[in-house]
């Protein structure tokens, strides 16, 4: 059974995908340990409570400085002892060293289709205002392994999502959530829980169940 502790920092529909996937069957052979998020008015704590898992809070606030948060969280969440770490909608840089402690069992979803629209800057509302700026015609959204970059890791799944005539950020990242991100998200962490990831060098091969990396 894998282990899951996610992340937030909003409103949690990322992660309530997720449980409803549990609940519903599609992902199996894993289990969410705890929801952990940087905000204390995120509302995907709220979904935690609702559905009887633990929800805690550790804000940047609460510490002197940034090491000192950075330690703590790492601290939080390897008291579950995950065996992945769900990133949705987690907006913390991911200290090094926890990334080097999880190698390959932290991943993240991005409401674009990377490389395009990801990097520095590119979080939220930005992504698809970048989007419109642009004119691209299609979008979507990424799962990937979290490396010391950003959003550079390992992609596992993605999926494309069309812009369409009159779309506004806002309308568009609904979309994108509704179409991929809802999907995709559970859609790997059932493939994860199920041993059919595997990372060589620095790709990810999805389906064969032996030489299991993750
Ligand atoms: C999603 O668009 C996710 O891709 C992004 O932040 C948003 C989180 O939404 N990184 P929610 O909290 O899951 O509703």
């Amino acid at each position: 059974m894998l282990k899951i502790v996610v992340c937030v920092s909003g409103g949690g529909t990322n992660l309530q995908a997720v449980i409803d996937a549990i609940s519903n069957g599609s992902i199996t052979n894993a289990r969410i340990e705890a929801v952990i998020s940087n905000n204390p008015g995120a509302y995907a704590l709220q979904r935690a409570k609702d559905h009887g898992i633990a929800g805690i809070c550790i804000s940047p606030k609460q510490f002197e400085n940034r090491e000192c948060f950075n330690e703590a969280l790492l601290k939080q969440v390897s008291s579950y002892q995950p065996d992945l770490i769900v990133l949705a909608g987690f907006l913390v840089v991911i200290p090094e060293i926890m990334i080097r402690e999880y190698r390959n069992r932290i991943i993240n979803i991005h409401p674009s289709l990377i490389p395009s629209f990801c990097g520095t800057g590119y979080y939220g509302l930005r992504v698809h205002e970048g989007v419109l700026k642009r004119g691209v015609k299609v979008t979507g959204a990424t799962v990937h392994f979290v490396d010391e970059g950003t959003d550079t890791g390992p992609i596992i799944l993605q999926k494309p999502v069309m812009v369409e005539e009159g779309d506004t950020p806002e309308i568009l990242q609904r979309r994108v959530m509704e179409q991929a991100e809802w999907n995709i998200l559970p859609q790997a962490i059932n493939l994860i829980a199920n041993g059919k990831v595997t990372v060589t060098e620095g790709r990810t091969v999805i389906g064969r169940k032996e030489n299991k990396e993750v």
